[in-house]
């Protein structure tokens, strides 16, 4: 079985970044890089890691215009990245015009093409933000109908909280993979996720991959936690 842990490299700088990186590097199976380590290191980072030897998630969640957005999907393709990600609320014509561009930048390099993943509504809104921005106020509904619109599109894959993973795999066809933020051991003291799982129960409720942040870089001893994280899912 391959190792579903995604381990987010959420430092501030290089330096920070491969040295943890390196250290739990035995114990994941990927790592994911976001907005505060890209914007700080650029994109020399993703290729240091890369060079390690580790698939790299590029997480800067990308929502623009069809044709900008085909074109960071090919940048990030030259980066040779394993997985990225973009909103899905910017549209079915922007995700079939990233997934194409993800497709055929990769073809014409001769390298597999990452996976596409769709964010649907971010674990950190409810009822009132969505109602702010005039959207569908009930997160469900919304995911459901964002998810929708993604499989429309052709994307193959979305990122989701642990909780929806179950709703999520009633209407999804099951090659589509999901990635799932939000795990917590219960070692670890609380912090702003509020609807989590653990490891194990997200992998049993049909997560492909599990995303786990401070639970890793956070944890008095990052190798320890990632060892017991993957010890745990048996
Ligand atoms: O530290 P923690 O395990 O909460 O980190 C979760 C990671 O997943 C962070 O990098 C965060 O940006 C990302 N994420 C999330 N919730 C989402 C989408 C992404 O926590 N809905």
């Amino acid at each position: 079985m391959r190792n579903p842990i995604i381990a987010a490299l959420d430092v501030p700088d290089a330096g920070a970044a491969l040295k943890l990186a390196t250290e739990i590097a035995p114990f994941v199976g990927a790592f994911k890089i976001g907005g505060e380590l890209f914007t700080a290191a650029g994109p020399d980072i993703v290729r240091r890691v890369r060079a390690t030897g580790a698939a790299v998630f590029l997480d800067l969640k990308f929502h623009d215009i069809p044709n900008t957005v085909a074109k960071a999907v090919a940048s990030a393709v030259r980066l040779d990245v394993q997985m990225l990600t973009l909103h899905t609320s910017g549209g079915a014509e922007m995700m079939r015009a990233a997934e194409k561009s993800a497709q055929d930048t990769a073809k014409s390099l001769g390298l597999p093409a990452p996976l596409v993943l769709g964010v649907t509504v971010l674990t950190s809104s409810n009822h009132e933000t969505l109602a702010e921005i005039g959207c569908e106020p009930d997160s469900e509904k919304q995911v459901l109908r964002l998810a929708q619109l993604a499989m429309k599109a052709g994307l193959r894959g979305l990122v989701c909280s642990p909780l929806e993973i179950s709703a999520l795999r009633k209407i999804l066809p099951p090659h589509i993979q999901l990635v799932t933020p939000g795990i917590r051991t219960g070692a670890e003291k609380a912090d702003d996720q509020k609807r989590t799982l653990t490891p194990r129960e997200a992998m049993q409720a049909g997560a492909s991959w599990l995303v786990v942040g401070r639970p890793i870089y956070a944890a008095a001893n990052p190798r320890l936690a990632a060892e017991k994280i993957l010890e745990s899912l048996g």
